[in-house]
């Protein structure tokens, strides 16, 4: 029967995010973790989900106090940075956490700001809540120009400004004195004079090469920076759905208020705190991770591949006369990349050792290097 659905206009054709999710040997495309967790934590979820369980007939905790001193407990020993739980705010993923920024304090006649290329759900985000997209260019080598970025934020007067720190698909870094310019630049750089939030979406923080350079050091200064992490990536738990940020409270109360109620489940909350009692055991590979991409990094310079510096669990790397037969070749041969980012280049998440000896020889064979 035919149907024709009153589908927003800036909507029609447009496909759904999302990588291909295929079942092949390495998957390297996600920039996930690649070590499940262990059998001790997965009994240790599976304990505290099944009392969660028991009262599920009850709504969950609307604003879970435990969890968001759970995760600032976590931050200070990750960063020692001293976030009180009130400051800490959760969502299913960072992705919604973003969201619920940007349905706090974006919308129609306002804008949100990035410099590209960046991770490209942000322009999401900004179509979803009917906010403004802006990205300028960020420079050849992928970092961001900090002098041309803060005239951009002064001329934009954005509600918002994005800024991954390490990016994707880049794995650039931004260094603390960057950010904190920026956040500067921001104030009173908002609609109608408003301090604009600087949004450092820190999802792969915990690979960064610099211990020191987390944003979230920055933000007794600067009360408009809002760091965002996640339990995806370095704390392999991207099947959990946790992401959280640290913000002024004035920050976490505005988007309370946008939040659909009761948005993260008991069984969420749960598995969340059971995952943050064994974070030593799940961030035990965090150093070997590292360790790893520094050893890929290095082989792609011997090859002659252009391999971007990434503080990341990926590397950005080319050039390719056609990215896409290359992409296809490493499928054909049971490896599984992202065809991301700039004309010419490829994205690899660092899998275990294995994983990457298979990328390697995979990407000689098709490249005929
Ligand atoms: C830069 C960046 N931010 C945020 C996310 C979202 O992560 P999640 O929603 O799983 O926390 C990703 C995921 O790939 C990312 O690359």
């Amino acid at each position: 029967m035919e149907l024709r659905p009153p589908l927003r206009p800036d909507l029609v054709g447009l496909e759904p995010y999302g990588a291909p999710q295929l079942r092949v040997p390495v998957v390297l495309n996600v920039n996930e973790n690649p070590y499940p967790p262990s059998p001790a934590v997965v009994a240790d979820i599976a304990a505290a989900v099944a009392a969660a369980a028991r009262g599920a007939n009850r709504y969950p905790e609307r604003d879970f106090p435990e969890l968001r001193q759970a995760l600032a407990d976590y931050l200070a020993v990750e960063s020692g940075a001293d976030v009180p739980a009130a400051e800490i705010w959760a969502g299913n993923g960072s992705n919604e956490v973003m969201l619920h920024l940007l349905q706090a304090f974006g919308g129609p006649g306002r804008a949100v700001l990035s410099w590209a290329p960046t991770y490209s759900m942000y322009p999401e985000y900004a179509r979803d809540t009917l906010t403004r997209w802006v990205a300028r260019p960020r420079r050849e080598d992928f970092t961001i120009d900090i002098t041309a970025a803060a005239r951009d934020i002064r001329e934009v007067r954005p509600a918002v400004v994005l800024l991954a720190s390490p990016n994707n698909p880049t794995g650039t870094a931004l260094t603390p004195d960057e950010v904190a310019h920026l956040a500067t630049a921001a104030r009173g750089a908002g609609p109608e004079g408003a301090d604009a939030l600087v949004v450092v979406d820190e999802a792969y923080a915990e690979f960064r090469r610099v211990r020191d350079s987390s944003a979230l050091g920055l933000r007794q200064d600067h009360p408009n920076l809002v760091v965002s992490r996640t339990m995806s990536k370095a704390f392999g738990m991207a099947g959990l759905r946790l992401g959280y940020m640290a913000a002024d409270t004035r920050v976490v109360d505005a988007v309370r208020v946008v939040r659909l109620p009761y948005h993260l489940s008991a069984i969420t909350q749960a598995a969340a705190l059971a995952a943050l009692r064994h974070r030593d055991s799940l961030m035990n590979q965090v150093a070997s991770l590292r360790e790893e991409r520094d050893r890929l990094h290095e082989w792609f310079g011997q090859h002659g591949f252009t391999a971007v510096l990434s503080d990341a669990n990926f590397i950005l790397f080319g050039v390719l006369p056609d990215r896409r037969a290359v992409w296809q070749g490493l499928l054909d041969r049971g490896v599984l990349v992202r065809e991301v980012g700039p004309e010419g280049y490829l994205r690899v998440t660092v899998g275990t050792p294995e994983e990457t000896t298979q990328f390697r020889s995979a990407l000689l064979e098709v490249t005929g290097g």
